[in-house]
């Protein structure tokens, strides 16, 4: 059995005075213990959607999402989850930040100080403990923003364009960094990303998204040696392909002018969204910490 399983998942949002939009009309994939993939679509595709019904803070329509056997209700400590732009608390230094899920879980001091070492040795922020958020460069903010989501060792990441905010000289190297950090997890991952060479350099299967309700237009695995070599003829092809994927699935969309704009006001209310979410997370896992 698949570790994770969408089957016939579908999201409409309703708004007063408007058509009924449907962002993703009977989706369905499957994603093996172990894998990396990628789900690679045009800027409002229903990519940011998808993946916050697989952390379990949104609910489908239509269809259901099955984790390692279980029906996803509801966010719960099976899944970490990295959105757009970290949202790390800033109130909180990176050792609080990190620890902030085992705490509310009630780990023991002892079980919160080795996993700390354990973490801060795969994301190489030794001496770091103790600094804020604003105090660190985006490439150390995102280390602490996917350490903080492995604490509870997860079954499943969940990464919304993780390097979403990095400045471009800076995306390869970190690139570089998350395949490191991720391999050294062991971790399944889903990367939401609109960037075609970070989903051919991380992936071991891309999904590629059409903007007419999220259909999954080609599932392309990429066999590829890693650490992988991106000035490779077989890299650039596979770049080169994704490319022209991804062109056809934004073509497809080039008739719903109307979503660019949403999805740009929907990205200024994306940090309190996100915020939202990251409240519902810790709602659940309070509620997870009652139970156990
Ligand atoms: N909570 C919401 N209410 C209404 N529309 C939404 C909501 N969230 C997303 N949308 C709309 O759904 C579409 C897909 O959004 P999203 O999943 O954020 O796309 P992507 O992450 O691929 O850029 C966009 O048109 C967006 O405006
Ligand atoms: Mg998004």
């Amino acid at each position: 059995m698949a570790l994770l399983e969408v089957n016939g998942v579908s999201k409409v949002f309703t708004q007063k005075r408007k058509p009924a939009h449907i962002v993703l009309d009977d989706v369905s994939f499957a994603v093996e213990q172990g894998q990396f993939v990628s789900l690679l679509g045009p800027s409002g595709c229903g990519k940011t959607t998808l993946l916050t019904m697989l952390g379990g803070f949104m609910h489908p329509n239509a269809g259901e999402i099955i984790l390692a056997g279980n029906r996803v209700e509801e966010p719960g400590p099976d899944r970490g989850f990295v959105f757009q732009n970290y949202a790390l608390f800033p109130w909180m230094t990176v050792k609080e930040n990190i620890l902030y899920s085992l705490r509310v879980k009630k780990y023991s001091k002892q079980e919160q100080a080795e996993r700390l070492q354990e973490l801060l040795d795969i994301s190489h922020l030794h001496g770091s403990e103790s600094k804020y958020p604003i105090q660190l460069s985006g490439g150390m903010q995102q280390r602490v923003a996917v350490v903080r989501a492995l604490a509870s060792r997860p079954k499943l990441l969940l990464l919304d364009e993780p390097l979403g905010a990095v400045d471009f000289q800076m995306r390869e190297l970190l690139q570089e960094e998350l395949a490191h950090l991720v391999e050294g997890a062991k971790t399944t991952v889903i990367m939401v990303t609109h960037d075609v060479s970070e989903s051919v350099y991380l992936s071991d299967r891309v999904l590629v998204m059409s903007g007419i309700k999220g259909r999954i237009i080609k599932d392309v695995y990429i066999n590829l040696e890693r650490p992988r070599r991106r000035q490779s003829k077989e890299y650039t092809a596979y770049v080169s392909e994704l490319t022209r994927l991804v062109r056809l699935a934004f073509n497809g969309n080039s008739a719903d002018v109307d979503s660019t704009a949403a999805a740009a006001a929907a990205n200024n209310h994306s940090t309190k969204r996100q915020l939202s979410y990251v409240e519902a997370y810790n709602r659940a896992s309070n509620k997870y910490a009652q139970n156990s």
